[in-house]
């Protein structure tokens, strides 16, 4: 499997960033099966918003959302990783953040940290950010808010600029 990492255009992709989001399941988001009209909600461009495809050959499995892009010098930007039902377990996660990291980062030259949240049983998720280097910084009680109305911990990561530089890969 060949992967390549491309911007979303917006409009232009909106229609398939909608069947991208509602034809697959996100059991650790806030609401794991996504109407049509709540896929269109997700906020994927702005002046804050970037999103990118993760393309396996000509095949879309994947979008990264990065956000709070607004003020970089003084804060850290957040991101959301979604790969599809059928792409998972095959690494495109760990090459996902491998290539998002360094795209920021060289980038935006005034980039400091880039930071990261997950629910507390998104064990995948966590294995994704330790093979990339991400420190866990804290658990926040509670803080995620579940669709059923109930609650988990969530948990935070985030990588320096200075950390992601010593790595042999960077
Ligand atoms: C979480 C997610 C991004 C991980 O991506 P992925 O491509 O499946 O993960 P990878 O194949 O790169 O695996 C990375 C590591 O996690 C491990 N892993 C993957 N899925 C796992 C699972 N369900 N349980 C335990 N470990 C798992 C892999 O074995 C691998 O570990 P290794 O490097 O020691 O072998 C992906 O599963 C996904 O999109 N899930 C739904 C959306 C989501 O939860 N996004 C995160 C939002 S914060």
């Amino acid at each position: 499997m060949t992967l390549s990492f491309e911007s979303l255009v917006w409009p232009d992709d909106a229609e398939a960033a909608i069947r991208f989001l509602t034809s697959n399941e996100w059991p650790f988001h806030g609401l794991p099966r996504l109407s049509y009209d709540q896929a269109a909600q997700v906020k994927l461009a702005g002046d804050d918003v970037a999103s990118f495809w993760i393309r396996a050959d000509t095949e879309r499995i994947g979008l990264i959302r990065a956000f709070d892009l607004e003020d970089l010098d003084a804060g850290s930007p957040l991101f959301d990783l979604r790969i599809a039902e059928g792409a998972r377990k095959f690494g495109v996660g760990r090459a996902a953040v491998t290539w998002l990291t360094a795209h920021l980062f060289s980038t935006h030259v005034e980039l400091h940290r880039i930071e990261a949240t997950t629910r507390h049983d998104n064990v995948a998720m966590q294995r994704v950010f330790e093979r990339c280097s991400y420190r866990l910084e804290g658990r926040m009680l509670e803080a995620w808010k579940n669709a059923d109305g109930t609650r988990s911990d969530t948990l935070t990561y985030a990588i320096l600029r200075s950390e992601w530089r010593a790595l042999p890969c960077s």
